[in-house]
């Protein structure tokens, strides 16, 4: 079963509390990094401490919300290895997962209703990566520095 966290800042805590639900119901175990209230805090401080819980191994995926889910997507990108999607349709959820293995999905509090960011989040965990030479090789072309062979 796969392991789950998510986190949010202040304009993505109620969109965080409406999907934190829906994966317990659902039947999966998921770790709340916070925030836990509506206060103002800082994005970036929850998109570091959710890079850091998948890289050290301690979730498989996550779920990182926002007022927009860029801000995000921005910040937890800055760490080798982590692949965060910002998405707001079913397609791009289910193929960021399936053509470029991303293992953190950012969604916008303030661009979606909860039917549809729940939807995302449904289609991002039901796909499967990919595991095709051709996915696999771009996605090691993301990391800098990295060339295609
Ligand atoms: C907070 O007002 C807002 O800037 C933040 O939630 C996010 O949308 C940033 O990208």
């Amino acid at each position: 079963m796969l392991r789950l966290a998510i986190a949010s800042d202040h304009g993505g805590f109620n969109l965080k509390a409406e999907i934190f639900d829906a994966l317990t119901k659902w039947g999966f175990v998921v770790e709340d990094l916070g925030t836990h209230s509506t206060a103002s805090c800082d994005y970036p401080d929850y998109a570091h401490l959710m890079a850091h819980t998948i890289l050290d191994g301690r979730a498989d995926l996550g779920v990182l919300v926002c007022g927009s889910g860029v801000g995000m997507s921005i910040a937890a990108n800055k760490h080798p290895g982590i692949r965060a999607a910002v998405v707001s349709d079913p397609y791009s959820a289910r193929k960021c997962r399936e053509h470029n293995h991303a293992n953190i999905l950012c969604l916008g509090e303030r661009v979606l209703g909860s039917g549809l960011a729940l939807v995302c989040v449904r289609a991002w965990l039901d796909a499967v990566p990919d595991p095709d030479p051709r996915h696999v090789r771009r996605i090691a072309m993301i990391e800098p520095g990295k060339r295609a062979t």
